[in-house]
């Protein structure tokens, strides 16, 4: 297992997540840009929980190789967003340690159910999800793009 550290997100390293978000979810965002002040006006936001995983022996400045965002959107309902690990670090299992690190977390914090979007055709992202206990629970046709079907998998918290 490669050594990780799971953390909450400190405001320095708003310029690399949103670096990190926006190579993901640019595209799909269009024209709508993630940006270091986006980013730490969500971090200020207290319904808004960042947790980023750090690779220590990485360059300075290029420490941060995962990220997940969970906002709390209702009072026990929460959706989590913005989940992504840095390409060369894929299969790690770190998404998932991120989640469950993020589940607990939300647990902690009175949650009842979690719920997460991807897209229909993103296979990693619904299998992992799967392996996580999350059931779909249905779809948004040509949510925010012509073409591109939405799944919504649900969760309870126990
Ligand atoms: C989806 C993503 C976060 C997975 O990160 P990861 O750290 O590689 O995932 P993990 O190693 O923790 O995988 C855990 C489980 O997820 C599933 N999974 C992950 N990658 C997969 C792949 N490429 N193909 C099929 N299943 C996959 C498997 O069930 C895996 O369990 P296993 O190791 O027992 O097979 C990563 O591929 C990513 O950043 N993708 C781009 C952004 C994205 O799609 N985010 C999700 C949108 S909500």
């Amino acid at each position: 297992m490669i050594p990780v550290k799971i953390r909450e997100i400190q405001n320095r390293d708003a310029k690399q997540v949103a670096k990190m978000l926006q190579k993901e979810f640019g595209d799909d965002y269009k024209p709508f840009h993630f940006t270091e002040s986006w980013l730490l006006e969500k971090i200020a936001y207290p319904n808004d929980l960042f947790l980023v995983v750090e690779k220590n022996n990485k360059k300075k400045g290029e420490n941060i190789i995962g990220v997940i965002r969970a906002c709390l959107v209702d009072i026990d309902l929460a959706e989590l967003r913005n989940i992504v690990v840095h390409e060369e670090y894929r299969g790690n299992n770190i998404a998932e340690r991120l989640i469950k690190q993020m589940l607990a977390l939300l647990k902690k914090k009175g949650m009842r159910k979690v719920i997460v979007r991807t897209k229909a055709e993103n296979k990693p992202a619904l299998s992992l999800f799967r392996k996580l206990g999350f059931k779909k629970e249905g779809y948004f046709l040509e949510h925010f793009r012509r073409g591109v079907d939405i799944v919504q998998m649900y969760k309870f918290l126990e």
